[in-house]
């Protein structure tokens, strides 16, 4: 028996202040397509924000519905826009940022398994990791990559049992 372990690093901000002009600026668009979202069931509202290599921002929310599992997350509507609108165009990051009747939430919201799985597979598409900027009132926390936040994640080297 061996015991393994894996250890995710993250960057955690108090001040936004401090953070790059470009993950701000991201951060700032994530905030604002938080009011766009379509959360009447839950009434938490999701902004999602992703910069493509080519400088374009694509926009996504929370879109709800009644037959809840129908419903999509603010980051794979945005990554979906994305690649349906700009073909062979690499995401360089993604914010995240949500709001309920009160406001911003003060702790930054993490991105669900399912969504997880979807920035890892946009991250082995283009062969390199997407920045993510979780971004709370409170605090900001920057991810390097999608991939540390789903070790031992599913990939098609798993499929390769498949005959
Ligand atoms: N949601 C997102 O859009 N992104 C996340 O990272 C977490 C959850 C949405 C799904 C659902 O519409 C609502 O937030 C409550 O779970």
């Amino acid at each position: 028996m061996e015991s393994k372990n894996i250890t995710v690093n993250w960057k955690e901000y108090c001040n936004a202040s401090e953070l790059e002009q470009s993950d701000m600026d991201l951060l700032s668009v994530a905030r604002e397509a938080s009011n766009d979202a379509y959360a009447p069931y839950s009434g938490f509202m999701v902004g999602a924000a992703i910069r493509l290599e080519n400088g374009v921002i694509v926009k996504g929310t929370n879109v709800e519905n009644a037959a809840f599992p129908s419903g999509i997350c603010a980051e794979r509507n945005a990554l979906s826009t994305a690649s349906a609108n700009y073909p062979g165009i690499r995401p360089v990051a993604i914010a995240i940022a949500a709001r309920t009747s009160r406001g911003l939430t003060a702790e930054p919201v993490s991105p669900c398994g399912n969504c997880r799985q979807v920035i890892a597979e946009e991250e082995f598409r283009y062969g390199k990791g997407i920045r993510i900027i979780l971004g709370g009132s409170s605090r900001v926390r920057i991810i390097e990559k999608g991939g540390d936040l789903l070790p031992l994640q599913f990939s098609r080297d798993d499929l390769k049992v498949i005959p």
